[in-house]
């Protein structure tokens, strides 16, 4: 039996093809409000896009814990046995909505976990580390990535004049220099939350803690050009791609493992373990196996699944906590106030994002709410037995702190400098031909319309990171 189509309010359909006219040929009547709707409702089709990470795709699934680290952390969802459902949003940073997925740029790795103590966010990225350290500095980082205010054009001579006046970028720039700057696919790289967390047990000990999701599919990078190829060809490559992996049952999967570090050991580690320009070399702090997240399931709505999604690194459960890190702590506000911008007040009743527990929260109506509590009292503390906070369950976890109000750099350590790791990585774990590449693809960046006195710089900033790889650079970009 044919479905009929409706009107907004449930009633059939006057029409999908003709709008109500005075005569066959005359003017259109305002009383024609089926014809208004429609068009009033297309002009209001879209929410603004995210202002950073616009362009992605997602996909739903579930983690299971196959190991045990009850010693670190009380969370229900890293306790053993525990499955969790999850959505996974993966996105590139800089580019709108309808950019290209194999642009050279980092991919954003972001984690919903419905768990059974509300839904806990990891809001991480394909690399460990990020190009600054203070979150003062987002905005003016972000803008230099996006475009010029007169010509609305991408402009490398603003990204390598922020780069090489904030050295702290040194080791992000370099890893997105390599080629896992252009992944093959999402399921082909790595996720890291990035920042150091805190993690407490049941006895109330705590632990810093890094995530790594390693890939179970295996790293594959594409090459600048294969990447640029693909970038003209398909510029849905990497959500097409794990579409139909998942459509044909080709389940992507990530085994994910953590670096403990003894909350003690903080002050005396040679790097500024709250320094998200920093690793933490895995022979400092091996890796420990938590668990296995796997994504089975394609959204059914885009708009609605994915394009509605809201991840906040403020979404967190018992057990697990923030740190230091100024990065993160600068995160803790801008997620929540950027949903409440681009998809409203109550964007948690959302059913993507709705927590899978029962939710008995003091916020009160707003545009769109709809969930509601009855009768039940709206304000705390009441003598009508309304909800009262669990502070045991609810506290945050916390460290010490002393000092004088500053504005200042991090605390230095005793190996801390701007090019130290980037170094590292170049002369240490890079191949020679990752090497090659990595200075191949910086010399096409250099070459796409950088200043003279910004190259100079730029020349300056990679023979610091590594004097052969800077010389081989420079060598590159005067045509040798
Ligand atoms: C998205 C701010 C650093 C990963 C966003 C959005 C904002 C934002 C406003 C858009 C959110 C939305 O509209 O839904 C910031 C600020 C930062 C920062 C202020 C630093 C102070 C980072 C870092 C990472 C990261 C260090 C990774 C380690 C992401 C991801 C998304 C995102 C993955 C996309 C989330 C999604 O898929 O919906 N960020 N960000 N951000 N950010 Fe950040």
């Amino acid at each position: 039996m044919t479905e009929h189509s409706t009107t907004e309010t449930g009633s059939p359909a006057p029409s999908d093809a003709f709008s109500l006219t005075a005569g066959a040929d005359g003017p259109i009547l305002l009383h024609d409000h089926h014809f208004i709707a429609q068009m009033a409702h297309f002009n209001r089709e879209r929410v603004p896009e995210r202002n950073v990470h616009a362009k992605g795709g997602g996909a739903f699934g579930h983690f299971t814990v196959t190991a045990d680290v009850s010693a670190f952390t009380k969370a229900a969802v890293f306790q053993p046995g525990t499955t969790t459902e999850t959505l996974l949003r993966f996105s590139t940073v800089a580019g709108e909505q309808g950019s290209a997925d194999t642009a050279r740029d980092p991919r954003g790795f972001a984690l919903k976990f419905y768990t059974t103590e509300g839904n806990y966010d990891l809001v991480g990225n394909n690399t460990p580390v990020f190009f600054i350290r203070d979150p003062i500095k987002f905005p003016h980082f972000i803008r230099s990535q996006k475009r010029l205010p007169d010509t609305g054009l991408r402009d490398n001579d603003m990204q390598w004049d922020f780069w090489t006046l904030n050295p702290e970028s040194a080791h992000q720039v370099t890893t997105l220099f390599t080629d896992r700057g252009t992944p093959a696919t999402w399921r082909e790289q790595h996720g890291f939350g990035s920042h150091t967390y805190s993690w407490v047990n049941a006895g109330g000990e705590r632990f810093w803690v890094k995530y790594h999701f390693v890939t179970e599919q295996g790293i594959r990078n594409l090459s600048a050009s294969e990447a640029a190829t693909i970038s003209a060809e398909d510029p849905d490559f990497h959500r097409r791609d794990l579409i139909e992996h998942i459509k044909r049952g080709d389940h992507p999967s990530w085994t994910l493992k953590v670096q403990i570090m003894p909350y003690a050991d903080a002050p005396g580690y040679r790097f500024n373990p709250f320094d998200l320009t920093k690793v933490w070399p895995h022979g400092d702090y091996p890796l420990i196996e938590v668990g296995r997240l796997t994504l089975d399931r394609n959204p059914e709505n885009f708009f609605a699944q994915i394009e509605q999604s809201a991840f906040e690194p403020s979404a967190l459960v018992p057990g697990i906590g923030v740190s230091p890190d100024k990065m993160l702590l600068g995160r803790m506000f801008a997620y929540a106030d950027t949903h409440r911008h681009r998809i409203g007040t109550n964007y948690t009743q959302l059913p993507v994002n709705q927590p899978k527990v029962p939710v008995n929260t003091y916020t009160f109506d707003g545009a769109m709410r709809f969930e509601h509590s009855g009768n039940s009292p709206v304000y705390s503390p009441n003598s009508y037995g309304g909800p009262v906070a669990d502070e045991v369950r609810g506290a945050e976890i916390g460290w010490e702190v002393d000092g004088e109000m500053v504005r200042s750099a991090a605390t230095l350590h005793a190996e801390d400098d701007d090019f130290g790791q980037p170094g590292t990585l170049v002369r240490e774990v890079l191949s020679d031909s990752e090497r090659a590449a990595l200075a191949g693809n910086v010399v096409g960046h250099l070459k796409g319309g950088v200043s003279a006195p910004i190259l100079a710089k730029a020349l300056a900033y990679w023979r610091a990171i590594d004097k052969s790889l800077g010389d081989a650079i420079a060598n590159g970009v005067n045509g040798h």
